[in-house]
């Protein structure tokens, strides 16, 4: 039985919460999408502290699973094994069960420069990236001449010669574009090289073939997307998105095995919405309302710490990204933090230029510019962060869950109520 975890909102829906808490069941948790620019929060139990991770799949919690890191992965070698070094800290040993494919594109120190460049000269237009390097590790990944892949750490001396054509370039076009005057030195990129060299060379492997092995065999396989399917490049909120196809669209592509071995795709939802960086954002509350969300559900990155503008929940964005993905089930996290909001609203319909659309706008100009059509629901001011059972659930909260679904035409199957792994509700 394979698995894909989506998102359908702009990131942060909880997938972490959620791929970790799959993975009981999971031989092996891939990441096949974005990098570094993703922070999924796993917390085991309440008395433990919470684990961000940022490239590492989210079953690397559990040392039986194997957990893989495929070719459409942009791979931060500086930020990869400083994350494998903080988990070893708390006891958490990675060894033969991560899996890293050659075929990878390195993330250098260069790209998260021109990030920090690029949206410096950006200036209010910026796209509010996270500066980790996204956007200009795909576009040499697209240019190819200027591409460093992971397999290349293999081969020093060959890499040493690309890199001083590459950094030359760079700094002609850094110098002339954006006024740089710190040009990148080839020494101080080659040492650390031969540092992630001699640290990744185990991981390394041909993770395309691994999980064909693995689908034949029928094991069973986790894939945990990163971003959120509105951040996708080519069918989210562009040019506000992300620089990878981060929707369940990508998935193949990403990891090489056909869109048929997925038996199931769950997407995640928080009960409102959230979204950091720019773009537009129909449903934002930029009010009191959006404030109480946001502190009430502790809503600042878990990767910039920026704070996340948060708004209601939006059904025509959330029943877009259910048909791009082809949805089966959906896991609603954070019901708790709704907890305290008198009325409930949610957005049925989008109106533009006085008329209703029925669809989602592609144009970021007028998605920013339509009406929101809102149904309004009761709220419930309980507490239910303890509730063990969907059916102990305030009656208020029940109906905002299941008007959602109804209106979304597809199960809600999982229920959050706190962060940790207890504070979730099974439904049939
Ligand atoms: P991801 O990027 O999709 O993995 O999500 P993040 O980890 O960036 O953000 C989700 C945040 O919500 C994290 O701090 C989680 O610990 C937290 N979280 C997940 N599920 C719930 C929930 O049901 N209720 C509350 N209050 N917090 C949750
Ligand atoms: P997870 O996996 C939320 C957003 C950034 C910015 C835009 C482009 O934790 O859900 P980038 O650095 O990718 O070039 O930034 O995309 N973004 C995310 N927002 N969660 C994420 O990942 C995100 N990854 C990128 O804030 O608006
Ligand atoms: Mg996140």
């Amino acid at each position: 039985m394979n698995t894909c975890v989506v998102g359908l909102q702009w990131g942060d829906e909880g997938k972490g919460k959620i791929v970790d808490l799959l993975s009981e069941n999971a031989e092996l948790v891939v990441r096949y999408s974005g990098g570094a620019n993703a922070g999924h929060s796993v917390v085991r139990s309440k008395e433990e502290k919470q684990f961000a991770l940022h490239l590492l799949p989210s079953g690397i919690l559990r040392p039986e699973v194997t957990c893989v890191i495929t070719n459409g992965v942009v791979l931060d070698p500086e930020i990869l094994l400083k994350e494998i070094d903080g988990l070893a800290e708390r006891g958490i040993k990675i060894a033969n069960n991560l899996k890293i494919s050659g075929r990878a594109h390195l993330v250098m120190p260069y790209h998260k420069k021109q990030d920090q460049l690029s949206e410096n000269a950006l200036g209010k237009d910026k796209i509010g990236t996270t500066i980790r390097g996204i956007g200009p590790c795909y576009a040499d990944k697209v240019t190819r001449s200027t591409a460093i892949r992971a397999a290349d750490l293999l081969n020093l001396d060959n890499l040493q010669e690309r890199l001083i054509k590459i950094t030359g370039l760079k700094n002609k076009i850094f110098a002339a574009v954006y006024g740089d005057k710190e040009p990148l030195d080839v020494d101080i990129l080659m040492d650390l090289c031969r540092q992630w060299a001699k640290r990744l060379t185990p991981h390394l492997t041909d993770t395309t073939a691994l999980l064909h092995k693995a689908w034949h065999e029928g094991r069973s396989i986790l894939f945990e997307g990163a971003q959120g399917s509105l951040l996708d490049l080519d069918h989210g909120t562009f040019p506000f998105v992300t620089s990878s196809n981060c929707s369940a669209v990508g998935l193949s592509a990403a990891c090489g095995l056909p869109a048929k071995a997925i038996d199931t795709f769950m997407g995640v939802v928080k009960a409102y919405t959230s979204r950091v960086g720019a773009g537009p954002f129909p449903t934002e509350q930029d009010n009191e309302t959006g404030r109480y969300i946001r502190d009430k559900g502790h809503e600042y990155g878990t990767t910039t710490g920026r704070p996340r503008r948060c708004g209601w929940f939006d059904t025509v964005s959330v029943g877009y990204t259910i048909q791009l993905g082809g949805i089966d089930k959906i896991a609603m996290l954070h019901l708790d933090t709704l907890s305290g909001l008198k009325e409930l609203n949610i957005c049925t319909g989008y109106r533009y230029q006085g008329k209703s659309l029925d669809f989602f706008p592609a144009e970021a100009d007028v998605l920013d510019k339509v009406e929101c059509v809102y149904e309004t629901l009761p709220g419930f001011t309980e507490d239910i962060s303890g509730i063990t059972s969907y059916a102990a659930l305030p009656n208020a909260a029940r109906r905002y869950v299941e008007r959602v679904e109804a209106l979304l035409q597809t199960p809600i199957a999982i229920v959050g109520v706190g962060p940790s792994r207890e504070e979730t509700l099974f439904r049939n």
